[in-house]
């Protein structure tokens, strides 16, 4: 069971970052995946360079927070799986800024991405991952859902509603063979922190807080995420797995 074959998965926002290591790894742990993102020019690169190493990949221009794009994915998953093993709802952004600064659209843009997206996205595949049987759901939260750590409070909100949404899910789905789990990283190496991370005076105070004084990378968070697609973390359901090198247990 330390593999992903004969599974049908699919993962949002896979051309960088933690979804595209994410793809990357279930691809080689035998899964076939289905991968979206908004960038159609990044989506074809990534699936064709992916398909030429032989691996079952269909990449799906796709914004998490468009009824039409979502409604894509579902007609694409009805007419090639007509079942689904695997949903990773990885797809999230930040908008950085005082509380008070934001406009509505820019708070309502983050909380739609990060936290209705991944609702609506997990409500219309349900049939799909109940045909299953045996299916996994994903959230990727954040040390942020759990503490301020500086990232906003839009941002924070939308990724402490996603673990409770994960921990509501998995209670309502159990009975569908569905569990429903997060993945809650501190900050890790991908395109969404890379200014951030470049400024010395933050990565310093990142460092200080984190005992393995140092940042994740990418393939430590799809590790996870992996591990919590197999059949072998079957009886984990509801449950958040925080990878954060030490930071939250670290009171000095
Ligand atoms: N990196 C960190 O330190 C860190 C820490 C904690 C949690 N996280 C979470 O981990 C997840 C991945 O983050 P990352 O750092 O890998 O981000 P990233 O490097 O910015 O990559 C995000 C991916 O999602 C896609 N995406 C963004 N919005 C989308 C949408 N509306 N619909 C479909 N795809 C969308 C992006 O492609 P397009 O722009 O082309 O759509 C890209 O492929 C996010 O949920 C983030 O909140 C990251």
């Amino acid at each position: 069971m330390w593999n992903l074959e004969n599974k049908k998965a699919i993962v949002t926002g896979g051309t960088k970052g933690i979804g595209k290591a994410a793809v990357i790894e279930f691809l080689k742990l035998g899964a076939e995946v289905l991968f979206t993102a908004r960038n159609e020019t990044e989506v074809r690169s990534l699936e064709n360079e992916l398909k030429k190493k032989g691996y079952k990949v269909h990449g799906l221009t796709a914004d998490s927070s468009k009824k039409e794009d979502n409604q894509n994915m579902v007609d694409w998953v009805s007419s090639n799986w007509g079942k689904l093993d695997i949903l990773v709802n990885n797809a999230g952004i930040n908008i950085r800024k005082q509380a008070s600064d934001y406009s509505e659209e820019e708070f309502r843009k983050v909380l739609e991405i990060n936290l209705i997206a991944p609702f609506e996205i997990s409500r219309i595949l349900h049939p799909f991952l109940k045909e299953s049987g045996n299916a996994s759901i994903i959230n990727v939260a954040s040390s942020a859902a759990i503490q301020d750590v500086g990232t906003g409070t839009p941002y924070a909100m939308s990724k402490s509603g996603l673990l409770q949404q994960s921990r509501s899910l998995a209670v309502e789905w159990a009975q569908d063979g569905i569990r429903v789990n997060s993945v809650s990283p501190w900050f890790t190496k991908t395109p969404l922190t890379e200014g951030y991370l470049h400024n010395d005076k933050k990565m310093n105070s990142i460092l200080k807080r984190t005992p393995l004084n140092r940042v994740a990378e990418a393939e430590e968070i799809s590790a996870i995420i992996s591990f919590l697609a197999m059949d072998k973390s079957s009886f984990i359901t509801g449950q958040n797995i925080v990878a954060d090198g030490g930071m939250s247990i670290n009171a000095l």
